[in-house]
């Protein structure tokens, strides 16, 4: 067993507002959570995965993830996404003792393209320890002032926005994980490789994929339905 995927999956899903978790949402008739699942499973890179979802939902979701080929385990996530995914390492790295490499995702990342998700693994088992898929930005990006005036225009050039799966070798995770328990700082860190940049380390990068999107609003769900659709 060497590739682990964690799936945090346990947030309300405020801004999508849809009334169930976001992970229960179904996207042509798949809740964004199995999807997920599956198109991990599709990489045919992926041995083992870890889904953290709300203690009400335990038993559904186990449900519905059920019959499928691969290691799947269902846990009770925690009260942020960063709480969620350190359940899911530590209940990971417990019941697969021969990971080697660590996919962090999001269940809200549905549509993740297999083929980005091999890239990764493949880029950690060339050697980075740490990979993260990036995408350039389309638009002009300005820095504001407290009340909202332009104090300049930032070189975008230099700027990705980053997505998920971030991959990353299992004895860094499991260091950056564990230190960022006694780390006030690492609560204001917003992925999984910014607890990797607090250690020093780098963090390489792959090309990703507009299709990787967050499914955040209902305008993003909208969104994943014309694209379900139109394939
Ligand atoms: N997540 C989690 N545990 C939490 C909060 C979030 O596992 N306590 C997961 C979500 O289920 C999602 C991913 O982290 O797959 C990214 O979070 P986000 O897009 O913010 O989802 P929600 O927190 O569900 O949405 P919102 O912030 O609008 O409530
Ligand atoms: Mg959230």
């Amino acid at each position: 067993m060497s590739v682990l995927a964690l799936v945090p999956a346990a947030g309300d899903g405020v801004r999508l507002g849809a009334g169930v978790p976001k992970a229960l949402v179904r996207l042509g008739g798949v809740p964004l959570v199995v999807r997920a699942v599956d198109g991990l499973l599709a990489s045919e890179a992926v041995q083992a995965i870890v889904v953290a979802v709300r203690a009400v939902d335990l038993a559904v979701v186990r449900e519905l993830l059920a019959g499928r080929c691969g290691q799947i385990e269902v846990i009770v996530g925690g009260a942020d996404r960063s709480s969620s995914v350190r359940a899911a390492l530590w209940y990971g790295l417990h019941r697969f003792p021969a990971t080697r490499t660590v996919l962090v995702h999001d269940a809200a990342r549905a549509l993740t393209p297999p083929g980005m998700i091999a890239s990764l693994v493949a880029a950690v088992e060339a050697g980075w320890s740490a990979v993260v898929p990036v995408l350039p930005l389309a638009d002009t990006v300005k820095e504001l002032n407290p009340v909202g005036v332009v104090l300049g225009t930032v070189d975008r050039s230099v700027l990705r926005a980053v997505q998920t799966p971030q991959a990353f070798e299992v004895s860094l995770v499991r260091r950056a994980y564990g230190l960022a328990e006694s780390d006030p700082g690492a609560s204001a860190v917003t992925d999984d490789a910014g607890l990797v940049e607090r250690l020093g380390e780098p963090v390489h990068t792959v090309p990703g994929d507009p299709l990787a999107f967050k499914i955040t609003t209902p305008w993003d769900l909208r969104v994943a339905e014309l694209v379900v659709g139109s394939t």
